[in-house]
C-alpha cells in the first residue's frame, strides 16, 4: 500500500511531461517522483481514443506496480481521452492537466472568450470545451489544434522564423476571434510560450496548464499524504524506447536532473 513517503508517479507520451514535472519539483521540492515517457509510442496526438486509451491504461498500471500514492496524467491527450476511467479504476488521487488550466482560464478572462489549442485528439475529444462549459456555461470557447508544434519543440526549433511562421498560420484566426484567455493545451506549449506570447500580445493572458496542475497535486496530497521526510528527494525516469534522446531531449525542459533513464520493455 502506498504511503506519506511513497513517490508521485507522472506518466507521458514521451518528452513533454517533464514540463509539468518540473513545475511539480519546485512546488513540492521534498517528494520523490517516478516518471515514465511512452517514448516508443509516442505522439498519442494523432491516435485513436482507443489506442489512447490502452496505452494510458498500461503507463497507469506501471506506475501503481512502483507504489506511487499518486498518478499524475500530464498528457493532454491522455487526460482528454482516459482520465475518467483512470480514476474510476484506482483508489489513489488521479490527477490529469485539463481541470486545473480550465479553473484558471474562467478565473483570469474578463470578456469571457477562452482560446484552446492542443494536439488534433485532444481538440477533436471536445475535453477542454465540456470542461470550460462545464465551469461557465457563458463562455465561449475557440479551439485549434497545432499539430506541428510538438515535432517542432522535439526538433529544439523553439524561437526562430519557422516556428514563428507556424505561429503564425495556426494561431492567426484565434487572434482575430477577440479571446483575452489561451490556454495552451499540450505538455509541449509552454516551451513556446515566448513566441505565442509575440504573436497574439499582451493582452491575451496565456495558461500553461503544468503550473495549475502542480498547485493541483499539492492540494490533493494535501488530503493526508505529504512527505514528512527532510532528506533529498529521488527522481526515477523510465522510457520504453532508448533512453539516448529522452536524457538528451529531456535536458531541454529538466536540466540536469535527467541524468538517467531505465528502459522498460512492453
Ligand atoms: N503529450 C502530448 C499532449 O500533451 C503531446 C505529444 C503527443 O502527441 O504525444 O497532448
Amino acid at each position: 500500500m502506498p504511503n506519506k513517503e511513497s513517490a508521485i508517479g507522472v506518466f507521458d507520451s514521451g518528452i513533454g511531461g517533464l514540463t509539468v514535472l518540473q513545475k511539480i519539483i519546485e512546488t513540492l521540492p521534498k517528494e520523490n517522483t517516478v516518471y515514465l515517457g511512452d517514448t516508443a509510442r509516442a505522439p498519442y496526438g494523432t491516435k485513436s481514443v482507443e489506442t489512447v486509451l490502452r496505452y494510458s491504461f498500461e503507463n497507469t498500471e506501471f506506475l501503481v506496480q512502483k507504489g506511487v500514492k499518486a498518478v499524475v496524467v500530464a498528457c493532454n491527450t491522455s487526460t482528454a481521452i482516459a482520465l475518467t476511467r483512470l480514476r474510476d479504476s484506482l483508489s489513489i488521487p488521479v490527477i490529469g492537466v485539463i481541470e486545473p488550466g480550465v479553473r484558471r482560464a474562467i478565473k483570469g478572462t474578463k470578456n469571457n472568450k477562452v482560446g484552446v489549442i492542443g494536439t488534433e485528439a485532444t481538440i477533436q475529444s471536445g475535453a477542454y470545451t465540456r470542461a470550460l462549459k462545464e465551469a461557465d456555461a457563458g463562455v465561449e470557447v475557440y479551439s485549434r489544434a497545432c499539430p506541428l508544434f510538438v515535432p517542432l519543440v522535439e526538433e529544439g526549433w523553439t524561437d526562430n522564423d519557422v516556428v514563428e511562421m507556424t505561429v503564425k498560420a495556426y494561431l492567426g484566426s484565434l487572434k482575430q476571434s477577440g479571446i483575452d484567455t489561451l490556454i495552451l493545451g499540450c505538455t509541449h506549449y509552454p516551451l513556446l510560450k515566448k513566441v505565442i506570447r509575440k504573436f497574439m500580445g499582451s493582452n491575451v493572458r496565456l495558461v500553461d496548464s503544468a503550473e495549475e496542475t502542480a498547485k493541483e497535486v499539492e492540494s490533493a496530497l494535501k488530503q493526508g499524504v505529504l512527505t514528512r521526510k527532510n532528506s533529498k528527494a529521488i527522481h526515477s525516469f523510465f522510457v520504453t524506447d532508448a533512453p539516448d534522446r529522452f536524457i538528451k531531449v529531456g535536458r531541454r525542459f529538466l536540466g540536469e536532473k535527467v541524468e538517467s533513464a531505465v528502459r522498460i520493455e512492453r
